[in-house]
């Protein structure tokens, strides 16, 4: 089956197999296209927990309305935005310059140009704008998933600040949906709805 092909035999799957494992490698695989997943100024400013602990999952799912993708997945990966962008772009700056003082020089028209633009965003903003990255870097992920036969379910119901404070994710990290990866545990029983292609599409 061809790439396009496998985006129409993903489903947004309710029920994975608990007993059906995600090998390593395809996990790695499905977090590497998550990271080549593009990003405004290449910030990168998402960070994704991989989180395979069954406790730590049966008390997500208390506050993700007991969804069964919680805990029948092999993995649930938890996308979140990040909202230290200045602090970001001084990273990335490290991370390029490879702390070699010339080099950061070089970048300083950059680094004022970044920081003028993330400075120029209210913290709500600032969120908004990590929070459409990571989805796009959810989506990237769950192609691959696809692509690799791996079954998968994007979500956003859960109580954020809930999950944020079982994660101990610190306070510039929020998460914003999860990918529950695994195996499904039946076909789904009804075809998928599209609307038709007029509603979506406009040619100009
Ligand atoms: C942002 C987002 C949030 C979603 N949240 C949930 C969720 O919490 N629970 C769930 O079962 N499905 C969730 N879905 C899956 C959608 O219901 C599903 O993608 C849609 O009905 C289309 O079905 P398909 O993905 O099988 O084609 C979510 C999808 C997206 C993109």
């Amino acid at each position: 089956m061809s790439f396009l092909d496998n985006l129409e035999w993903r489903n947004a799957t309710k029920e994975f197999d608990a007993s059906k494992p995600v090998v390593q490698e395809d996990l790695d695989k499905i977090l590497n296209a998550i990271k080549m997943a593009p990003t405004s100024f290449g910030l990168q400013s998402w960070h994704v927990y991989v989180v395979e602990d069954l406790e730590t999952r049966k008390k997500m799912k208390e506050h993700s309305f007991g969804q069964a993708q919680v805990d029948t997945s092999a993995y649930l990966l938890v996308f979140c935005a990040r909202t230290d962008a200045i602090e970001r772009v001084d990273s990335m700056i490290d991370h390029l310059s490879g702390g070699d003082a010339a080099a950061k020089e070089k970048m300083k028209g950059m680094e004022d140009m970044l920081k003028g633009s993330m400075q120029k965003k209210s913290p709500e903003d600032v969120l908004c704008w990590a929070t459409r990255q990571a989805y796009l870097a959810l989506g990237f992920g769950m192609a691959a998933a696809a692509e690799l036969k791996v079954d998968s379910c994007p979500m956003e119901g859960f109580v954020n600040p809930e999950i944020d404070k079982i994660l101990n994710l610190p306070p510039h990290i929020k998460s914003t949906a999860y990918l529950a990866l695994g195996n499904r545990l039946k076909d789904p029983e009804k075809p998928k709805f599209r609307f038709p292609d007029k509603d979506l599409f406009t040619h100009l």
